[in-house]
């Protein structure tokens, strides 16, 4: 497996599972992530309109399957009725929607972490996700392999009203740049990380926040020449579409 931190943290996570080689979000893509060594995904989790919790980043469902419409609009039979992988390759034609469950039996057996991001799309209601969703996320993974995030401040609130221990739930904070008060948001939420744009980040605030003694994820990068810089500067990890491009380019104390 590719390396972790001092602290045991993951150096990559795999965004969407190995998405810059699989169709995004679906059990293949982490599968495939556990097979070239890394051991964490990041995966979105929003409601079907019948209340299932899927794994799938889009409002619609236009963009990454065989269909149209709102995902708000589908029931679990007609999700997964849809062709969610010939978008990607038609080598993926039979690749179904996963369901919160499914993914979760799976990242058990494969003893994968997870990075869980509740999605609240435009329209959707945070309270019901969360309540749909944290129950089972909670149950199926030990603490250490779970990291639940979110750029909605309802449903970070909520998680966290689930799990009010911040040992038994760690609850990342999402921005595309930590706003100047970030520090009242991570204390408010007992947050345990926070996970930013890394094109958005700078040195400063990536040291304020490891001089706070918060986890520091960033988000989406897939060139590990123009990241050298930002290991520098304390980052602990990457969630990026293809984590490999990473093997030899983490920071020393990784290995
Ligand atoms: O969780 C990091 C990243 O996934 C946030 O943006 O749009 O890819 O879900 P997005
Ligand atoms: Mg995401």
């Amino acid at each position: 497996s590719y390396a972790t931190t001092a602290d045991g943290l993951p150096r990559t996570i795999a965004h969407r599972g190995l998405s810059a080689h699989l169709p995004e979000n679906t059990l293949s893509a982490v599968r495939a992530a556990k097979q070239i060594g890394c051991d964490w995904v990041e995966i979105d989790v929003q409601l079907l309109g019948d209340g299932t919790p899927v794994i799938w980043h889009d409002n619609g469902v236009r963009r990454c399957s065989d269909s149209r419409g709102k995902l708000a609009k589908l029931d679990l039979e007609r999700a997964k009725a849809l062709d969610v992988g010939s978008w990607f390759s038609r080598h993926f034609a039979e690749e179904r929607m996963a369901t919160l469950d499914e993914m979760l039996t799976l990242l058990d057996e494969l003893e994968m972490g997870v990075n869980l991001e509740l999605k609240v799309n435009r329209g959707r209601d945070p309270l019901s996700l969360v309540e749909a969703v944290m129950p089972k996320a909670l149950t199926a993974l030990p603490a250490e392999r779970l990291i639940v995030s979110s750029f909605n401040r309802t449903a970070l609130d909520a998680a966290r009203d689930a799990q009010p221990d911040p040992e038994r739930l760690r609850i990342g904070l999402l921005y595309e740049k930590a706003p100047r008060e970030w520090q009242r948001d991570a204390k408010a939420l007992n947050a345990f990380s926070l996970h930013v744009d890394w094109r958005k980040l700078k040195e400063k605030r990536a040291r304020e926040i490891k001089d706070a003694g918060y986890a520091l994820f960033c988000y989406t990068p897939n060139d590990p020449v123009a990241f050298a810089p930002q290991w520098d500067w304390g980052v602990d990890g990457v969630i990026s579409d293809d984590p490999a491009l990473f093997k030899h380019h983490l920071p020393e104390s990784a290995s």
